[in-house]
């Protein structure tokens, strides 16, 4: 959700600044903009509501000249639609000063009331353009764009990234922020600003993460961070890990193709470095201190979407293994309804961005209420696992499209992780039990690889499918909230009404749904794991059937059982039964992104979403 770029350098502003925000675009925007101070002196700016492609072709039309320091946005539209108007940069000091923002200015209508009254217009119908004709009008009385910065900050409510330039400071970017992403990018008489590294990746790999309430000033040579009250504050650097090509399509037909592809490498790569003579150990736990972890007596995962379908996943795994109770909340609705939190609770956010405000409002919360805070975040130097006391970072590498996959994985392997490293330390699981999940766990990126060569029999079926207009998931235990992944997936894709429900609640209301013809997915568990559940999730499936619905079964190699009742059967690896969902989200991963692309539909990016939901 929206995209930040700033440059300060070499006269190539535009070419950064487009190329940065093309890197952001996964981000999801509706319209783009940029300003930039050329070598004379003048601001110049373009901007157009649509895909980055408009402005680059409006840029063609009308060239503006190039220079040293520029700014860059892609909006995803709160306040105004998505026009050329209520696009990005907004203008202030008579047209001197342009400035950029992620987030919303929460009592932005009183600062305009305010302004009004002074006499100042605006153009557009955004919160942005309040703190544009602020920031100008504050600038007017200092002269100096960073001293303008700290007055202007203190007077917002809300959550913002801010960045402007001033045609009277040529060479000087200024940057605030408030809850929304903010990065800096070092390199060799250039600087850069970005909402994520892939802003500047391709040119530096040196990377530093602006904090809370932290305003930033960069020049060609020097980066300069203070707190809100121009107080400096020492700025920790850290390299980035992946390279530019790491976030390129690299031959795929879309990201999400290649990043569905990749999960068998985003497991391996999380569990690299945490499993130590069998056992697993994760480092980045060790400094939050063995006896906190044994005196631990509540777990609350909070997490959306996607994020929060891995903690329903963990909660099985966790609570088996540790004996500690674990909740799972969706974070927008944990933080609103006065949760019961003290030392003694440990907050676990779960975040592939690691920048969901929700996610992050959420952690906020429950660590003024005295709770602990584990992050689990693919991102490095993103805010939520600033916010926490530790993180363990999946190692999926960059995850672009907009529907996460193999975050998703990625996520549950680091919470295994967790789970079995603190049932280690509260001896919880004896070190056999213990060793044995860790085998499991190591087989599965190999199991994920065999899972994906399923592909020819999803495919198949996307093509009969073209034209259904509800789908059902259905699934017990851990396949439950696979059922729920199975549906979202197929929402977020195929704009296709899909539901997933817990077999067992199939006859409180649901299957009241089912019709002829009506496609419905069943994740089976093992006959051999689960020989508990196995045969009553086959009755259910009898129950559907003998109602005219169509059965794909997702089941065990070797289950025969469900052969009778089953119109496919796609085949997974034996598992132990808390191993499964890594294997049984894969095909419904993949028959989302194959039902989307039968469709004509846009994988990568679908309509209304954008990857980093930076807003409440
Ligand atoms: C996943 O396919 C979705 N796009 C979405 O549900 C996502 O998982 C959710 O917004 C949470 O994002 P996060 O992991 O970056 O916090
Ligand atoms: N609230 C601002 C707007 O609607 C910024 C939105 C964004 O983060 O892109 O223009």
């Amino acid at each position: 959700m929206c995209g930040i770029v700033g440059y300060v350098g070499e006269d190539k502003s535009v070419e950064v600044l487009m190329g940065g925000l093309r890197r952001l675009e996964y981000r999801g925007y509706d319209s783009a903009g940029i300003a930039v101070i050329d070598g004379d002196g003048v601001l110049n700016t373009a901007k157009r509501a649509g895909k980055l492609a408009v402005l680059a072709g409006e840029l063609e039309a009308h060239p503006i000249n190039n220079g040293r320091t520029g700014i860059g946005h892609t909006r995803w539209a709160t306040h105004g639609a998505p026009t050329d108007v209520n696009a990005h940069p907004h203008l202030g000091d008579n047209g001197k000063l342009a400035l950029i923002h992620n987030g919303i200015i929460e009592n932005f209508a009183v600062l305009k009331d305010e302004l009004v009254a002074e006499g100042f217009g605006f153009e557009s119908e955004t919160d942005t353009e309040v703190a544009a004709v602020l920031l100008g009008r504050e600038y007017q009385r200092v002269g100096d764009l960073s001293t303008a910065f700290r007055s202007v900050v203190s007077r917002l409510d809300g959550a913002f990234t801010l960045l402007a330039v001033h045609q009277d400071q040529p060479g000087v970017v200024v940057g605030a922020r408030r809850n929304s992403p903010l990065v800096i990018g070092l390199g060799d008489g250039e600087n850069f600003l970005g909402s994520d590294v892939a802003a500047f990746v391709e040119y530096t790999r040196r990377a530093v993460a602006v904090g809370q309430d932290q305003i930033v000033t960069i020049t060609p040579d020097l980066v300069t961070v203070t707190d809100f009250d121009g107080t400096p504050v020492e700025a920790e650097e850290f390299d980035i890990a992946w390279d530019a090509s790491a976030a390129e399509k690299g031959g795929w037909s879309s990201f999400m193709a290649k990043e569905v592809s990749e999960q068998p490498d985003a497991v391996a790569n999380t569990l690299r470095g945490r499993i130590h003579e069998g056992q697993a150990v994760v480092p980045e736990l060790t400094g939050f201190g063995d006896d906190v972890l044994a005196g631990i007596r509540r777990i609350i995962i909070v997490a959306c979407g996607t994020a929060a379908n891995a903690g329903y996943v963990a909660k099985y795994a966790i609570e088996k293994w540790t004996r500690v109770p674990v909740d799972v909340e969706l974070s927008h609705e944990f933080r609103y309804r006065d949760p019961v939190l003290n030392p003694e609770t440990l907050i676990i956010s779960i975040s592939q961005s690691g920048e969901t405000m929700d996610t992050l409002m959420a952690v906020k919360y429950a660590r003024e209420g005295g709770a602990r805070a584990i992050s689990i975040c693919n991102t490095q130097g993103a805010t939520i696992p600033r916010e926490s006391d530790a993180v363990i970072y999946t190692h999926a590498g960059p995850e672009v499209a907009v529907a996460s996959t193999k975050g998703f994985t990625a996520q549950i392997a680091a919470l295994y992780l967790f789970g079995l490293h603190l049932a280690r330390v509260r001896g919880s699981l004896t070190a056999a039990e213990s060793a044995e999940q860790v085998i499991e766990l190591q087989a599965i990126p190999e199991k994920i690889a065999t899972t994906l060569l399923q592909e020819a029999t999803v495919h198949e079926l996307a093509g009969w499918m073209s034209d259904t207009r509800a789908v059902l998931f259905l699934g017990r235990h851990v396949g439950f909230p696979i059922a729920l992944e199975g549906a979202l997936k197929l929402k977020e894709l195929a704009y296709i009404h899909a539901e997933g429900f817990a077999a067992g609640e199939l006859k409180h209301g649901p299957i009241a749904l089912i019709e002829p013809g009506q496609p419905v997915f069943v994740i089976v568990p093992s006959p051999r794991g689960s020989a508990h559940l196995h045969p009553k999730v086959v009755s259910n499936i009898q129950e559907i059937r003998a109602r005219g619905a169509r059965i794909i079964a997702i089941a065990e190699e070797g289950d025969v059982a469900v052969l009778p009742y089953a119109d496919t059967v796609i085949r997974i690896p034996l598992a132990a039964p808390l191993f499964e969902p890594f294997l049984a989200v894969v095909p419904l991963q993949i028959f989302a992104m194959e039902l989307a692309t039968v469709k004509g539909l846009d994988v990568d990016q679908p309509r209304n979403l954008a990857k980093s939901v930076t807003v409440e």
